[in-house]
């Protein structure tokens, strides 16, 4: 009797113990990776210039108020909002069309502009405003002025959380993924035009929610949270598209198809037969490329970065317990990689509008020898 009786919570404790040790990783420090930048507030993307310029994108997923979008001085560590406090300063009433509605990314492009990805929804799981609410908006870096806004609300659902962006300068296109509504969206950079593509695809779609930290999320509301076509990449010789959701399994497809299927729409509705897996990635909270077309892929589960190569084998970069849900990852021409380390899923989205996001946060940087692929940025 005793034995049946003492099972069960031995069972409980070894359990919780093994939990506690296996999937939030505990140490030791890797003394490569340092501390670039402290902050106060969560950051999900950071970008650089050749020149030493430091663009940082704020989640505000914990609560905090402020420009979305600043440019750090790294030397007094102080910032400013970019491109200025009025585009930073939306409130409702306020025009969607030219104010930050909620940026979900930002990242310098080949050219020398900074492209700012606006959801246009106010808050997370928040409709999205239309038509001018979801929108990217490029911001000339000399100027410092707001050059082009190209409007989303033809492509997107009011379900939608447009995610993130990548260029194919041969073909002069960008393509964005949808989050909130599984798809990829195809934008021509001249005249603005959009073609939703791989829409409800299982390759775009969730089959799993997103897990951090050993947990899966979780909505407000309760409901387990799937996060959709989220992370993407273009290789560095603008022949393969990779993306996948949030919770990963990445697909590549050639950009030929995608780019066929901007202008032909037979080949859209065909588009999944182009695709194939490229690796099974975990749960992932973001991504880079490199020159030699390595993607480094952050594990959100246990603080790892995974490098994987243009063959689909992964391996392990690098692995600390300071890896606390690392977002949209940047290589700089110093050769360094940009993690930002946001703790995201501790944030009130996904803790029934409670954050448990523990400052300061930290962005770090990590040697790996190669430069950025130049057709993603300089
Ligand atoms: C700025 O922040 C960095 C990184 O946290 C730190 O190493 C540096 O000492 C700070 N500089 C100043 C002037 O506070
Ligand atoms: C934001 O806009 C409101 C209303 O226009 C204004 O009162 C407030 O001072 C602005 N805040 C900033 C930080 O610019
Ligand atoms: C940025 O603005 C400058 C000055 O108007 C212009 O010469 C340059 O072409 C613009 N950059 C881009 C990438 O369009
Ligand atoms: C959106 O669609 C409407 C109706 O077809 C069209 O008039 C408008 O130009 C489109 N906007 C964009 C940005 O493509
Ligand atoms: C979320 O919080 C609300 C109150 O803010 C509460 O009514 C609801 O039960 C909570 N839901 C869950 C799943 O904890
Ligand atoms: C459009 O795509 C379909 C399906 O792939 C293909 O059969 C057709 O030849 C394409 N049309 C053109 C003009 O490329
Ligand atoms: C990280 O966790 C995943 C499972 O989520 C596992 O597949 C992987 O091997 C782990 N990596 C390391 C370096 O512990
Ligand atoms: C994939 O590429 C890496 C790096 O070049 C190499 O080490 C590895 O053996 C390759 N894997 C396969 C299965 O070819």
């Amino acid at each position: 009797m005793k034995w049946t009786r003492s099972l069960p919570n031995l069972c409980a404790l070894v359990l919780t113990a093994s939990l506690s040790s296996s999937y939030i990783y505990q140490g030791p420090e890797d003394l490569r990776i340092q501390t670039a930048l402290t902050l106060q507030n969560p950051s999900n993307g950071v970008s650089t210039t050749p020149e030493g310029r430091l663009f940082v994108l704020f989640a505000r997923v914990d609560g905090s108020k402020g420009p979305q979008v600043v440019e750090y001085n790294t030397i007094i560590n102080t910032s400013v909002p970019y491109p200025n406090a009025e585009w930073n300063n939306y409130t409702t009433g306020k025009d969607p069309a030219t104010h930050l509605v909620r940026t979900n990314s930002q990242r310098i492009g080949p050219e020398d502009l900074l492209w700012l990805v606006d959801t246009g929804s106010p808050a997370f799981g928040a409709p999205v405003i239309f038509p001018n609410g979801p929108k990217l908006v490029s911001v000339n870096l000399t100027t410092n002025q707001v050059q082009r806004v190209y409007s989303m609300g033809n492509a997107t659902l009011s379900s939608s959380l447009l995610d993130d962006v990548r260029f194919n300068p041969a073909s002069n296109k960008a393509y964005l993924t949808d989050a909130g509504a599984p798809a990829i969206i195809i934008l021509d950079l001249c005249t603005g035009a959009t073609v939703r593509v791989l829409v409800d695809d299982a390759s775009t779609s969730a089959y799993m929610p997103v897990s951090a930290e050993g947990n899966l999320l979780h909505a407000s509301g309760g409901m387990f949270e799937h996060i959709y076509a989220d992370q993407h990449e273009v290789s560095p010789d603008g022949k393969y598209y990779y993306y996948q959701p949030s919770n990963g399994g990445m697909s590549l497809i050639p950009t030929a198809a995608l780019d066929a299927a901007f202008y032909n729409s037979s080949m859209a509705q065909v588009l999944s037969d182009y695709r194939e897996p490229f690796a099974l990635t975990p749960s992932t909270g973001g991504t880079a490329i490199d020159a030699e077309g390595n993607i480094y892929s952050s594990d959100t589960d246990n603080q790892s970065i995974l490098k994987i190569y243009p063959n689909g084998t992964k391996t392990l970069l690098c692995q600390d317990p300071r890896l606390l849900w690392v977002d949209a990852m940047w290589i700089d021409t110093q050769k360094r990689l940009w993690m930002p380390a946001a703790q995201l899923n501790r944030g009130q989205p996904f803790n029934n509008g409670t954050s448990y996001v523990v400052p300061p946060l930290h962005v770090f940087t990590i040697d790996i020898g190669v430069g950025p692929s130049l057709i993603d940025h300089a």
